[in-house]
C-alpha cells in the first residue's frame, strides 16, 4: 500500500458515528459463541448514540471443504480498508486434519494485517473459579502480551526425505529486530498507560542462544526508557511454575509467539478455564481482530453448551479498542453478574445454555448501558 493510498483512507476508527465490524464465526463452537457476542454488541449499540454495523463471513471448514477456499482473494484488503474490527470465533474441524484452512485464515489474518500484538488478559473474575488454593480476585490480574507475527509460527522450514526412516523436519524460529522491539515496547507502553508497575519478559535464552539472545539484548535496551517500571526476566519454564506458585507477582508478561500461546492457556485455566478467556490481535490504529482464546471444541460442538463469555469479553476488548470505554465496562460488569448469579454454562458448573447466557447479558446491557 502506498503512502498516498494510506492518507486517503477514510478514518472510520475511534469515535466515528458507526463502527463496521466483520464477523467470522468459523467452525465448531465458534458458530455458537460468536452469535452471542454479536447479540450482546447489538444490545450495546441499541442503547448508545453510536451504531455498530455487522457483516458476517462464512469462512471456515465448510467453505473450505465445499469450494477449496480458505481465505478468499482480496479478503485482507477488504477487511483492512472497509472494517474497523473483526469479531472472530474459532477454526478447526476434524474433517480438515491438516488444519490448513485455520492456518490460512487465522494465521493469515494475523500476519497479513500485521496484528503483531496478541493481548491475552488473565483475570480472575470470581474467586471460586480458580484451582489455586486461597487465591482471590486481587491475586490474578495479568496481561499476557504475546508476539503474534513471528517466531516458530511463520511457516519457514521443510522436510527432507519425508516418509523415510531418515526423515528430517525443520521448523525455523524467525525473530526480527523490528518485531522483537515493537512487542517489547508495546508491553512497556501498556504498563505505563495502565499504571502497572511490573513487566516480565520471558524467553529461553539459555537454550535458544541466537533467537532469544536477540530478545535479551532488545529487552535490556528498551527497558532503559521505562525507568519507572520494574522490569525482570524469567525463563519460560520458571515463569510457568511461578504463575502457578504466586501469580500476584505479575502485571504484564511479554513473550514470543509459541510461549505466549502456551502460557495464555495456562493463565486461562488459573482464571476459570478457556471458556472465559478473551484475546485481541492488535495493530494499534489499524483494523484488529478479537476472539476468545479457545478453539472450536469439537467435543462439545453442536450441543448448545459452549461458554459464550470468552466471546463476550473479546467483544468488550474490541469496544475498548474502538474507544467505547463505558460500553466495554458494561459488558465486563455483565459477565461478572453472570458469575455472581451462577448463571453459567456447564464448564463453570452451571446448567445454562450458550444462548441463555447471551440473552441474560443482552438484557443486562439493555437495563444498564448509558452512552
Ligand atoms: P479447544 O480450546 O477447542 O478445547 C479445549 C477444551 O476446552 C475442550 O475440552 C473444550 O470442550 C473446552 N472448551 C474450549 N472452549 C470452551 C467453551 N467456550 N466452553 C466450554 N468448554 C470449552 O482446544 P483443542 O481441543 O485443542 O482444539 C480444537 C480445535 O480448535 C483444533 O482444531 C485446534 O487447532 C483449534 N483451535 C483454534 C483456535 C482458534 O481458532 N483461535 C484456538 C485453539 C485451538
Ligand atoms: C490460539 C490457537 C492458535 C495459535 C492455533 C489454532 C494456530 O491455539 O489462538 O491460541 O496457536 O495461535
Ligand atoms: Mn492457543
Amino acid at each position: 500500500m502506498s503512502t498516498h493510498e494510506n492518507e486517503q483512507k477514510v478514518p472510520l476508527r475511534s469515535g466515528g458515528p458507526a463502527a463496521r465490524i466483520a464477523v467470522i464465526p468459523g467452525d465448531g463452537i465458534g458458530k455458537e459463541v460468536t452469535p452471542e457476542g454479536v447479540k450482546v454488541l447489538r444490545a450495546v449499540a441499541a442503547r448508545g448514540k453510536r451504531a455498530l454495523e455487522f457483516v458476517e463471513f462464512d469462512w471456515g471448514a465448510e467453505k473450505y471443504l465445499r469450494e477449496g477456499v480458505s481465505l478468499p482473494a482480496g479478503a485482507v484488503e477488504m477487511l483492512r480498508d472497509e472494517f474497523d474490527a473483526i469479531l472472530f470465533g474459532a477454526l478447526g474441524d476434524p474433517r480438515v486434519p491438516s488444519n490448513q484452512h485455520a492456518a490460512d485464515i487465522l494465521l493469515g489474518l494475523r500476519f497479513k494485517l500485521d496484528l503483531y500484538v496478541n493481548a491475552r488478559p488473565v483475570e480472575l473474575l470470581h474467586e471460586r473459579l480458580t484451582p489455586l488454593r486461597d487465591r482471590t480476585e486481587k491475586d490474578l490480574r495479568i496481561m499476557v502480551v504475546r508476539e503474534n507475527t513471528e517466531g516458530l509460527y511463520v511457516g519457514v522450514g521443510g522436510f527432507f526425505k519425508k516418509g523415510t526412516a531418515d526423515e528430517i523436519a525443520v521448523q525455523e524460529d524467525v525473530n526480527s529486530r523490528k518485531g522483537v522491539e515493537r512487542i517489547i515496547r508495546y508491553a512497556f507502553e501498556y504498563a505505563r498507560q495502565n499504571r502497572l508497575k511490573r513487566v516480565c519478559m520471558s524467553d529461553k535464552s539459555n537454550a535458544m542462544t541466537f533467537a532469544h539472545d536477540l530478545w535479551q539484548r532488545v529487552f535490556k535496551e528498551v527497558r532503559q526508557e521505562y525507568a519507572e517500571i520494574e522490569s525482570r526476566h524469567l525463563y519460560i519454564d520458571t515463569l510457568a511454575m511461578e504463575m502457578v506458585r504466586d501469580p500476584r507477582q505479575f502485571d504484564v508478561i511479554v513473550t514470543c509467539n509459541l510461549f505466549g500461546d502456551i502460557i495464555s492457556d495456562l493463565g486461562a485455566q488459573l482464571a476459570g478455564g478457556l471458556g472465559l478467556a478473551p484475546s485481541g490481535n492488535i495493530h494499534p490504529g489499524r483494523t484488529s481482530l478479537f476472539e476468545p482464546v479457545h478453539g472450536s471444541a469439537p467435543n462439545i460442538a453442536g450441543k448448545g453448551i459452549a461458554n459464550p463469555l470468552g466471546s463476550v469479553l473479546a467483544a468488550a476488548m474490541m469496544l475498548e479498542f474502538l474507544e467505547w470505554k463505558a460500553e466495554a465496562a458494561t459488558l465486563q460488569a455483565g459477565v461478572k453478574g453472570t458469575l455472581l448469579k451462577n448463571y453459567v454454562t456447564p464448564d463453570l458448573g452451571g446448567d445454562k445454555k450458550t444462548a441463555e447466557v447471551g440473552d441474560w447479558l443482552a438484557e443486562f446491557v439493555a437495563r444498564t448501558a448509558r452512552d
